[in-house]
């Protein structure tokens, strides 16, 4: 069994992965900003504050942190938000790596649109460039700053899609608009989007702990269009869906450059971690959804 540690594990993610790897019999310690629970850790990464006693039998530390991509407009504070609790919190973590003496294993967590957005016929892997668009860069730099943990142990980057959860994260956000009978495909409706339900990611990031991999890894179940996306949400609240598409310019007018999250997305594949054998449960839209 192993003492893992999870920087910003009181969110979404975090939340779900700590009581499986619980009840998987794992000791689970949880790094934050503001501790509330016994097995909660203080720590500050922008004052560069940290419980190191807390870090000393930890055998896998994850990274979960980050401000959230699609909250607030990408104004230049935001950008550097963005960047800090990422990027800055990576840094700050390997700036400790003597700190953590039985480390194996350092797993961060990373985005999956960051391919490049020229090819929409093609099925993207991990050995695939970058995009040269701000949320590309932004993963690049993501998991350039967790390889600096190479020196010291096993280093796996998790490029995760959007998580389904009945807790949250962008079902939220999308939810209210389809429950009032108003959902609608954004702009084109053709741009793929590429989900996970949170029991199967959960389940990769404990694939990935116990095979102790290293590497990228693509965090998908499947892809489908923003349009199928949208009518299968209201399917399943049993709502109609005859709306037009909202035009691409008027969520530019709203969003500004953050409605890429919206508007972008290519088609990419899961074929690298399922080739190790690794198992989606939740393979089916509306079975996830549900
Ligand atoms: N959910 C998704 O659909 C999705 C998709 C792709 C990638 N991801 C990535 O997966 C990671 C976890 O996602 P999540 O949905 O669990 O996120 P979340 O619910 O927003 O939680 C993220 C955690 O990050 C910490 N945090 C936020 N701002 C911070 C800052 N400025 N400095 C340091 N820590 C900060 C918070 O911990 P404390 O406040 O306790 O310190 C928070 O609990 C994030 O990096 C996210 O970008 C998520």
């Amino acid at each position: 069994m192993e003492t893992i540690m999870i920087a910003g594990g009181t969110g979404l993610i975090g939340q779900a992965l700590e009581k499986k790897l619980l009840s998987n019999g794992h000791a689970v310690r949880i790094l934050t900003r503001n501790p509330t629970k016994p097995n909660h850790y203080y720590w500050d990464p922008s004052i560069k504050n940290i419980d190191e006693i807390a870090l000393q039998e930890v055998t896998v530390l994850i990274n979960l942190s980050g401000a959230g991509i699609a909250e607030k407009r990408w104004s230049k504070k935001r950008k550097e938000e963005l960047a800090s609790s990422r990027i800055g919190t990576n840094e700050f973590l390997a700036s400790k790596h003597s700190k953590f003496p039985k480390l194996k294993q350092f797993i961060s967590s990373s985005g999956i649109n960051c391919y490049s957005l020229k090819d929409s016929s093609k099925i993207y892997s991990e050995s695939d460039d970058f995009g040269t668009d701000y949320l590309s860069q932004l993963v690049k730099d993501w998991e350039t700053s967790a390889d600096l943990f190479e020196k010291k142990c096993d280093v796996a980057k998790i490029r995760t899609a959007v998580v389904l959860s009945p807790n949250g994260g962008a079902l939220s956000k999308m939810i209210p608009a389809i429950k009032m009978g108003i959902g609608s495909p954004l702009g084109s409706g053709n741009q793929p989007i590429a989900w996970i339900h949170i029991d199967d990611l959960v389940e990769l990031f404990i694939f990935i702990i116990e095979h102790q991999l290293a590497g990228t890894y693509n965090a998908l179940t499947a892809c489908t269009s923003n349009k199928n996306f949208m009518k299968s949400l209201a399917k399943h609240f049993k709502k109609p869906f005859w709306f037009p598409n909202v035009p691409s310019f008027v969520l530019k007018l709203i969003f500004g450059e953050m409605s890429t999250v919206l508007l972008d997305g290519v088609q990419v594949s899961n074929q690298k971690i399922t080739d190790l054998g690794f198992k989606f449960h939740k393979n089916n839209l509306e079975e996830a959804l549900n």
